[in-house]
């Protein structure tokens, strides 16, 4: 993993020339049975370095709970490493969505990361990672919540964890997916 994170430094280096991007690695064990996939850091995860720290992070760290997950025992990450900026029009420095650009340059890391973590399963959180990992235009809202089989992996869709920041009546269907999810472990272990 250290090879990876300095080879992807490096060529990130390359890629955005002076522009100083500032990289967020996945964390947690290395062969973690379940591998989580997010969107890209904000603001928070940026300052800490951290993944899914922020509020979106503490809605995740809440469910996971409720579902008897123990986030220390997956593996967190995302499909783009840098937090995507944009100046908003009062003048401040504000997120935005990664650009299909962005994904498809992290595409081939975040593939390479999932065979060097060699999940029982990948968890994408939202569209962007479920896209960036089949590399197909699929929706989360037709298939969050069912088993798929992508490049000889088991892949787990679900919502990004902000979703239901918007859309709270997303709070249910979240819950009973990872509740889906934790049973799913529990009959692989048997
Ligand atoms: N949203 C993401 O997709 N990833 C993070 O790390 C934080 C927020």
């Amino acid at each position: 993993m250290d090879k990876f994170r300095r080879e992807l430094e490096s060529f990130v280096r390359e890629v955005y020339e002076s522009e100083r991007k500032v990289l967020v690695f996945g964390e947690g064990p290395l062969h973690a049975r379940v591998m989580l996939v997010g969107e890209a850091p904000g603001e928070r995860e940026a300052l800490e370095g951290r993944p899914f720290v922020g509020r979106a992070g503490k809605n995740l760290d809440a469910f996971l709970q409720g579902a008897g997950l123990k986030r220390d025992e997956l593996y967190v990450t995302n499909a783009v490493k840098f937090r995507p900026v944009r100046i908003s029009q009062a003048g401040r420095t504000v997120n935005r969505p990664p650009t299909q650009e962005e994904v498809r340059i992290f595409a081939p890391w975040l593939l390479r990361e999932i065979a060097l973590v060699a999940p029982e399963c990948v968890v994408t959180l939202g569209n962007v990672p479920l896209r960036a990992v089949t590399g197909e235009r699929l929706s989360i809202g037709d298939i969050h919540g069912g088993f798929l089989s992508a490049g000889g992996r088991t892949l787990y869709p679900m919502y990004h964890p902000a979703s239901m920041l918007y859309n709270p009546s997303l709070r249910n269907v979240y819950a009973a997916d990872l509740a889906r999810l934790a049973l799913w472990l529990a009959e692989q272990k048997i």
